[in-house]
């Protein structure tokens, strides 16, 4: 069961705040998948969420560590993995990738789509395209799983509700 959104955003802060709506909506052990293209704005996403998340620590790309873990003061973690630099699948079996995809916490996976073996069949599928003007993403998102179904069509009423200009989002 798959649905699909689609949201546009006019600025980097833009994407961090749409991305900080989501926060309430999640759970331990969520999966967050997030693909496109370098500077597409994966990591502006992952600060947002962060932020939502009340971490407040800096979020920057672990592109050479693979996952950095964050968490805030109710001990709620954020396990932010980057698989951009990943040669094989063995490589996240060597760092121990299931203690944190089935772990206590969220993760968000930059570049998810080059491990999709290791995701469950239940996820959040979030890709993000440059459009021409160089501030614009679109930003679609996929359930994939009945558990998002809901979640996703909270995020986007709230973020509706909150953000008062420049998101543009195709609601039922
Ligand atoms: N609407 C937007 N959303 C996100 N980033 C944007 C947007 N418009 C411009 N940018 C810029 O695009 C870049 C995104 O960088 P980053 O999030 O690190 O990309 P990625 O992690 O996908 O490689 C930043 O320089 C940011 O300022
Ligand atoms: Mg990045």
């Amino acid at each position: 069961m798959q649905e699909e959104k689609i949201v546009f955003t006019r600025s980097s802060s833009e994407t961090q705040k749409f991305a900080e709506k989501l926060a309430p909506f999640l759970r331990a052990g969520d999966i967050i998948s997030l693909t496109g293209d370098l500077g597409a704005g994966k990591t502006y996403f992952t600060q947002g969420l962060a932020r939502g998340l009340g971490i407040d620590e800096k979020i920057t790309s672990p592109t050479f560590t693979l996952i950095k873990e964050y968490s805030n003061i109710n001990g709620v973690s954020l396990f932010h993995f980057d698989v951009y630099r990943l040669k094989s699948l063995q490589e996240m079996l060597d760092i121990g990738y299931d203690e944190y995809f089935f772990g206590d916490g969220v993760t968000v996976v930059e570049w998810g789509d080059k491990i999709t073996p290791l995701i469950s069949d239940e996820f959040l599928e979030i890709e993000l395209k440059r459009l021409s003007d160089e501030n614009t993403r679109k930003i679609k998102i996929i359930t994939h799983g009945r558990r998002w179904e809901k979640a996703v069509k909270n995020w986007l009423k709230e973020s509706q509700k909150s953000l008062r200009t420049g998101i543009d989002t195709l609601l039922d």
